[in-house]
Order: structure tokens, then sequence, then C-alpha cells
């Protein structure tokens, strides 16, 4: 560190600070940074360093500002990969699998963001929801409604987070009012790539719902998106429902699969973030990992609509390997809580005696996950020159927590109590590129 380095840092959190410089699935504990007496300094809203606080603070100018949060412990902010904006009102809806739930529930809340207003309140309250939790990253589907997508980005860029969403192509299968067009979805989602993505921190997913809600010439139209603009994103639900497998093979009877539809008009590639991937043949799978998609891991919706086990170990298989990410799905899902994913993710995983970890499942709501969106070294760990958005987490946060802790006698152990008994309570401050953003009084309702 050189002195000009230290000169110019303009704020210091101290805590127990810890972060992932690898993955644990391959390097174990080495990739774990821990700092009991930990520090991290930033300079406009980055990363300089990160590491033992006696020795960073000791060159450090005076009257730099510091905010210490010992005891606790200090994270890079969660990243949820897949959910729904227009969803915050279907989470807990009754007793239907998923093709009933979409048409008997979501299919009808989502109508509501025609209507821009109706747009700029939910995303009021997603964001401050998405901070209460510690999520300070996310790739959201919107609605059919460019509207959704406006508000959505409209919103994160006044907080500054680095998010990334999509207005949803469907031109089939669904309610008239939220259907567009092959063309219409390519102009709609072109004119907000236009407006967003890179601007600021903001970052463009293009987004076919799924291959029942698509006809093959929108399906085109996405992939011809993509290779148009290959720094966007992708993102769709494959392989989730039984039912919605067997109707997806109906429609493409030329295709041999599920994964085969999304190949043939190039929306799966490098890099795709792929929901749910429950019932993937040895063939998809292996298609999956030679063309370096992404398996999303939704387990608290999976579990939810009843649609099946996510099989880690299968699809880590070292042969043909396929990236994975963890997410909510929200309002499949039921918690906007990385850590009640990473719990309901630990316990679809006992079911089929795996394991998740806690160093594991730690590293994927951070590192891992940013890996998963392409946004390794951006955010997810506090290398220096990343984005300082970092999270403060109390293991002690409830009496059955704190009396629980009592018996921890590891950094892994306290990890493993935070992802099974935690939730937004553990949550004490999330910092945006270094400013302190957790909303303190709780979320008005949308309406
Ligand atoms: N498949 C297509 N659309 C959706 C959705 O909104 N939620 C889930 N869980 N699966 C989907
Ligand atoms: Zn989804």
């Amino acid at each position: 560190m050189t002195a000009d380095g230290l000169s110019a840092v303009d704020l210091v959190l101290r805590g127990r600070v810890f972060w992932f410089e690898d993955d644990p699935e391959i390097q174990g504990d080495a990739a774990l940074r821990y700092f009991e007496d930990g520090a991290l300094l930033l300079r406009q809203g980055r990363i300089v360093a990160a590491g033992e606080a006696r020795e960073l603070m000791r060159d450090l100018a005076s009257g730099v500002a510091i905010r210490d949060h010992r005891p606790h412990l200090i994270s890079p902010g969660f990243i949820d990969p897949h959910l729904h904006f227009p969803q915050t009102q279907v989470i807990a809806s009754y007793g239907a699998k998923l093709l009933d739930w979409l048409n008997r529930y979501t299919f009808i809340e989502e109508q509501k963001f025609a209507d821009p207003a109706h747009c700029a309140a939910n995303a009021q309250f997603f964001f401050d929801e998405l901070l209460r939790q510690g999520v300070t990253t996310a790739a959201a589907f919107g609605s059919v409604h460019q509207a959704s997508a406006e508000a959505f980005f409209a919103e994160s860029a006044r907080r500054n987070t680095r998010m990334i969403a999509g207005k949803v192509m469907m031109d089939r299968n669904a309610p008239a009012a939220l259907l567009d067009t092959p063309q219409r979805g390519y102009d709609e989602s072109k004119a907000l790539i236009a407006r967003w993505h890179g601007k600021g921190r903001q970052l463009y997913a293009i987004s076919p719902r799924f291959a029942l809600t698509s006809t093959p010439a929108q399906l085109e139209a996405a992939g011809a998106l993509w290779r148009e603009f290959p720094t966007c994103l992708m993102q769709t639900h494959i392989s989730e429902n039984l039912a919605e497998i067997a109707a997806v093979e109906a429609l493409y009877p030329e295709c041999a699969d599920y994964t085969a539809v999304y190949e043939k008009y190039g929306v799966l590639g490098d890099g795709a973030l792929m929901g749910h991937c429950l019932h993937l043949s040895e063939r998809e799978k292996q298609r999956f990992s030679e063309m370096g998609a992404v398996a999303v891991f939704c387990p608290t919706s999976n579990l939810f609509l009843g649609s099946g086990l996510f099989d880690l170990m299968s699809l880590r298989d070292p042969t043909r390997a396929v990236r994975v990410a963890i997410a909510s799905d929200i309002g499949g899902g039921t918690s906007y809580s990385m850590l009640q994913t990473l719990a309901e993710g630990y316990k679809v995983l006992q079911l089929q005696d795996q394991k998740l970890p806690p160093l594991r499942a730690f590293h994927a709501a951070t590192r891992g996950n940013a890996h998963a969106l392409g946004l390794a070294g951006v955010v997810g760990a506090f290398t220096p020159g990343a984005e300082a958005d970092a999270i403060v987490l109390d293991s002690s946060a409830t009496p059955a927590m704190r009396h629980r802790m009592a018996r921890a006698r590891s950094l892994a152990e306290e990890l493993f109590i935070l992802q099974t008994m935690g939730d937004d309570r553990a949550i004490v401050e999330t910092y945006i590129m270094g400013r302190a953003s957790k909303p303190r009084p709780i979320g008005g309702d949308p309406n």
C-alpha cells in the first residue's frame, strides 16, 4: 500500500471482516479470508484494501470517518440472481403448482404493471426490501410492460445499486393484456438496452419468460438481440415442472428436449441464467456444461411450488460440471432473505444425501453468484478496486440465535447458525458503495 493510497481513503468499516478470494468447492478453507479484528478501507465507494485493522489503520490520515461494527461480521452484500419484480404480491398464493400458479395468480398480478404509477410504487417497496435483507445486487424479471423495467432501473439508479433486469418477452399462452409480439418484444427490449445497459451500475438482461410463453419467432428475436448486444445478460426458465416440460415438448416436437429448444434459437449460451433445471437429462446437462450456461437453484420456490429437488451433485459432476447459482425466485420463492434461501437449499440437498456446508453457502451467495452474473471483481468480494457493497451481520440477532451462538466454536459454525436461523433481523446495515443504505422504517405498502 502506498502512502498515497492511504491518504485517499475516505471511510473505514471496522468489524470481523470476511470474504472469499476463491471457490471453497475447489480450494477448501484456503478460499476464505477472515480477519477477526478487520477493516475495509474505502475511497469513493470502492475497496482500497481489506485485512487486519491494526495494520491497515496504522498509517491512515487523521480525521478519516470510521464506522465501527465490532463485534459483528462484515461480508460482501448478498447477490440474488433470479427473482421477479412484479411478484411481490404473489408470494404465498395458495395451493397451485407452476402452470396453475401462473394462470391463477401471477398472470393476474402482472397485469397491474401496465400502470407506471403501480410500477414506481412497487419499485420503492422492492428496493427497500432487498436492502433490508442485505441483497445489494439482483437479476430481476420485469413484467411484459416496458414500464416495469423502466421503473426498476430508475429506482436502482436513484439508490446507486448494481442491478440487472429486463422486461419479459412473452407472446402466447397468457392473457392478451400480457402479450407482446416478436417485433414489439425485440423493439422494447432494444430501447431499454439503449437507455439503461451500462448506465451507471445498471445492466440489461434479455428475458424471454420461457419456451411455453414464446413463439419460435420470439425466441429467435431474443437470440438475435443477444448476438447484437453480447454484453447483456440472458435469463429464462427451464425444466421446473413435469407438466411444463411435457407442454414444451408438444410445442417444439422437432427438438430433442427442452434445452434443445433454447439452443436452437441462441438463448442457451455462455452465462445464460437458466432458472430451476430440476429435471434435466444427461444430454441436457452435457450441453449446459459445454455452453457455459448457469443452472440457477431456487430452493424456496421449488419446495413451495412442489416442483422438485435440485440435484447439485449431479450438476457438479466433474466430468461435465455445470455452473450453478442460488436465488430466491420471489414470488414463487417465499423469502427475500438469502440466509433463508441458503437454509432451504441445505434442506433440499439433505433430502438427497448431499451437503451445503456454510463456507460454500456464503461463497455461493456472494462471490459465486457474482461470477454467475459475470460480475467477478466488480462485486461479491473485497478485492481492491471492487465496488464496496457490504453488509453487517449479527449472528445473535434473536434470543434463539444468541442462545445457540453460546456454543459456537468456529467461524464456520457461526455462519451455519446464520444460514439456518438468520433472516432480515440479522442484517444490521447494508452499504451501497460505502453509503449506509438499510432502510430504517419498514417499507410501505405499494398500494
Ligand atoms: N416459469 C415461467 N414463468 C415463471 C415464473 O414467473 N416463476 C417461476 N417460478 N417459474 C416460471
Ligand atoms: Zn422465476
